[in-house]
């Protein structure tokens, strides 16, 4: 069986963006692979945080993880700085990747950008090798993310030729090759408020995303407000019309439903009732897994799963790690 290797930052509340391009995936994928799904904090203290808050969302996204669907039998769920082998092999991956391939990725040229080379930290730039690491150490053969993570699964793919080339024996796979999986609907779930740009966690702007634990009339108000254009027809066109293209592929990835289909039945109507019939969508999508999620927050089942995933986890990536120092010849035993 093969495996696959996804995680996400407890930057923040999950937002559907995340639920469409990755969690979503996760819940299809984990009945025909291998998988291994990881609350990736390492990669959270690339900014600052509140250590109060980022331990409630480390917690927080394990219960949505077990909302939405993924089930420990199936899928090895454990949280990134549970399992020491990442932060190691993220530095012996930092040792064998040049200073200018870390420079060129687009996400730190963004946020170095706007905050300067001082403003910003060194985990910020060093922050691809952790992800590298994460992918390598379960030899993961698939990679289900959004469309902005394409370019760290490149570097991924590159790091792995090179490290193989340089230190594996001849005829032995030293670390597996990952491919990118990107779902085919909704890999990149736009701002509602600004259909040119990323849905984002992060955003400022509360009204550009829908949090997945918005309450119901939040999320009516949200799509009620959402971007749209003067045209008042409902159809696909993302370069022209980017935010009832973008609120199109919502309601297919939420529901199902092809887009065509969507586009044939809203045939001469407005988008006042498209909006409420996609909120409807949304919020049906959603309640349920709110409700799962609270219990899951107050149970001891929990807890249960996160520390039997990080002692499954723990025994294949410590493997893995020992064969890239064997290579290396670092330390004394193999
Ligand atoms: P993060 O936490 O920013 O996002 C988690 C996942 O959600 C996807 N995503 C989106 N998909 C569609 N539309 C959007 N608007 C949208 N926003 C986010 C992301 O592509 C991602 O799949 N570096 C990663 C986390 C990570 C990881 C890994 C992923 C760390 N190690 C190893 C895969 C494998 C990140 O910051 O994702």
């Amino acid at each position: 069986m093969e495996t696959i290797f996804s995680g996400i930052q407890p930057s923040g509340i999950p937002t559907i963006g995340n639920y469409i391009g990755a969690m979503k995936q996760f819940v299809d994928l984990q009945n025909q692979y291998d998988c291994y799904f990881c609350i990736v904090d390492e990669h959270a203290i690339t900014v600052p945080q509140d250590p109060i808050k980022l331990r409630q969302q480390i917690r927080g996204l394990a219960a949505l993880y077990l909302a939405v669907g993924l089930d420990p039998k199936k899928a090895t769920i454990f949280i990134q700085s549970e399992v020491s082998a990442h932060a190691e092999a993220a530095w012996i991956i930092q040792c064998n990747t040049t200073i200018g391939e870390l420079e060129r990725m687009t996400q730190f040229k963004d946020k170095s950008q706007k905050n300067g080379r001082t403003g910003v930290s060194a985990g910020l730039l060093t922050y691809p090798p952790l992800m590298v690491g994460d992918i390598i150490l379960y030899n993961a053969n698939l990679v289900p993310v959004g469309d902005d993570q394409k370019q760290h699964l490149e570097l991924t793919r590159d790091f792995v030729e090179r490290f193989n080339k340089r230190y594996g024996q001849k005829n032995q796979e030293l670390l597996v090759m990952p491919e990118v999986k990107i779902a085919e609907q909704g890999g990149r779930v736009m701002s509602l408020q600004d259909p040119t740009s990323k849905m984002s966690k992060s955003d400022t702007n509360a009204k550009g995303f829908i949090s997945m634990l918005d309450e119901p009339n939040v999320i009516r108000k949200k799509i009620k407000s959402a971007v749209t254009d003067s045209t008042g027809i409902i159809e696909y066109d993302p370069e022209n019309k980017p935010g009832i293209s973008n609120l199109l592929s919502i309601f297919s990835a939420v529901t199902g439903r092809p887009v065509a289909e969507l586009v044939s039945a809203y045939e001469g109507k407005g988008y006042g009732d498209f909006k409420s019939d996609l909120a409807e969508a949304v919020v049906d999508l959603l309640e349920p897994i709110q409700i799962r999620y609270n219990e899951l927050l107050a149970s001891d089942e929990l807890d249960e799963i996160l520390d039997e995933g990080a002692d499954k986890a723990r025994l294949v990536a410590n493997k893995t790690l020992q064969r890239m120092k064997n290579a290396i010849g670092l330390g004394r035993k193999s």
